[in-house]
């Protein structure tokens, strides 16, 4: 495991892209697992940035998102599908038929799980993944609880979980209640996993992830501690308590 900790969150975000950047240089036809939040805003700033100033080249790569919320319109403003397009994709020269986002309407959703599953294996699995990481060690959908998800699911959101989302929404009431998540399986096969962590916010959260020593269903994030290559990049608000 490696760990990077960045003066700020302009400086992880740079940190997040040169390493993307990198893998993208070595593979053109690079799979390319990302998420949704705050957190990765920054690094999708950045790429976007390379592509117009040195023509990072995004036309052969895949992407597959870890999530979607379950019954909400690709064309809400909250949707996952409405954010990447927004922070993301409108801005780089990406194949449309590249993007792979699960889709929140599905007709028979357990096929389509599957389906997201296989599809993502028929690619030759996801070469590099991007991780926020919520209060509670969720990651993507994946919350705390006694038995995690191997492949894509339907889950429940968790009262924090929609009480932090809702910052998005005009109200809390309004925050779906379901997702569509990649599972804890799903996110391992990955070849090289990045968490990122950002703010004074994250600090407890990476203080117990990266001291307490313990892997644990009930902090989803952990179980990444055991994969062969995962790199944790954090600002140093986010360090703050882990470095004490
Ligand atoms: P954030 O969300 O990047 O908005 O903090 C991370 C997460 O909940 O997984």
């Amino acid at each position: 495991m490696k760990i990077f900790i960045e003066k700020n969150y302009t400086d992880l975000s740079k940190r997040v892209a040169d390493i993307i950047e990198s893998e993208m240089k070595e593979k053109s036809n690079l799979v390319l697992g990302l998420a949704t939040g705050s957190t990765p805003v920054g690094t999708y700033e950045e790429l976007i940035k390379r592509y117009k100033e040195e023509g990072l080249d995004f036309s052969k790569i895949t992407t597959f998102n870890l999530d979607e919320y379950l019954g909400i319109p690709h064309d809400h403003v909250n949707s996952y599908h409405y954010f990447m397009e927004e922070n993301f994709f409108k801005s780089i020269n990406i194949d449309n038929d590249k993007i792979n986002i699960p889709n929140g309407n599905p007709e028979n959703v357990e096929e389509y799980c599957k389906a997201y599953d296989k599809k993502i294996e028929n690619q030759g699995g996801i070469d590099i993944q991007i991780l926020g990481i919520g209060e509670n060690g969720h990651i993507a959908f994946n919350e705390p609880d006694d038995k995690l998800y191997l492949g894509t699911h339907v889950t429940d959101l968790t009262e924090s979980t929609i009480k932090a989302n809702s910052r998005f929404f005009d109200s809390i009431d309004d925050v779906p209640k379901k997702a569509i998540t990649m599972g804890l399986g799903s996110i391992m096969k990955s070849k090289k996993i990045l968490l990122l962590a950002s703010g004074k916010n994250k600090a407890n959260t990476i203080k117990k992830l990266l001291k307490d020593g313990v892997v644990s269903t009930h902090n989803p994030a952990s179980l990444l501690l055991l994969h062969p290559d995962v790199t944790i990049i954090l600002d140093e608000e986010a360090a703050e308590e882990y470095m004490k």
